[in-house]
């Protein structure tokens, strides 16, 4: 297959609004107008409940490491420059879905999901941070917002593919990931910020 339609179809997989269709189709429930209205799995479990929360969180994360992991390998062993390009469409497909009006989630679970197929072991590091702060401080947001600063730091120490290439491409998903939480960050700064059993802020 031609690196371009592989593009495409990352883009389109991440695209996949999983959180929205599972809300819709399993409980008749719109998570746009629920709890912060954000289009991923932390807003799932807050509305839906884990048993639907934890299968969007998988899908979310399948849908980075899929074209990260293997989409390369079906344009027949294309540069590790694709392999990035493959793991940005998907995390900009799910940020940007075409499906609901070019809206969606915040990148945390594609992006994992992206780096479980890159750097393991950092992601495994985030993903213990992330679960320390939010079991700390019962805020998802919090644990999202570090294990992004994290991850370039982490991926810089331990073994990744794509050596400096992949460092530059972490340290600019950080930068993304934390511009996608900017609502968060002013619900942080204003004491405002959703914990586990309370939701505010509807719409982002
Ligand atoms: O990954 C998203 C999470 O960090 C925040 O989600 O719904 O509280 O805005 P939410």
């Amino acid at each position: 297959m031609t690196p371009w339609i592989l593009l495409v179809l990352a883009y389109l997989l991440g695209a996949v609004p999983t959180s929205l269709w599972v809300g819709k189709a399993v409980h008749g429930v719109d998570l746009r107008e629920k709890g912060s209205g954000n289009l991923g799995a932390t807003n799932a479990f807050r509305v839906l409940g884990w048993r639907s929360a934890l299968p969007v969180a998988l899908f979310d994360m399948f849908k980075g490491w899929l074209p990260a992991a293997t989409f390369a390998g079906w344009g027949g062993g294309l540069d590790f420059g694709w392999t990035l390009a493959f793991g940005a469409a998907a995390i900009a497909g799910h940020v940007f879905s075409v499906f609901v009006g070019f809206r969606g989630g915040k990148g945390v679970a594609t992006s994992a999901g992206v780096f479980l197929a890159l750097a393991p072991l950092a992601v495994g590091l985030c993903i213990a941070l992330f679960a320390v702060l939010v079991g700390v401080t019962r805020i998802v947001s919090v644990g999202s917002l570090a294990a992004a600063v994290a991850l370039p730091i982490l991926v810089a120490f331990t073994p990744h593919r794509g050596g400096e290439a992949l460092l530059g491409f972490t340290v600019a998903l950080a930068a993304f990931v934390v511009f996608a939480h900017r609502a968060n960050v002013g619900r942080l700064l204003r004491g405002e910020e959703n914990r586990f059993g309370r939701s505010r802020g509807a719409g982002q």
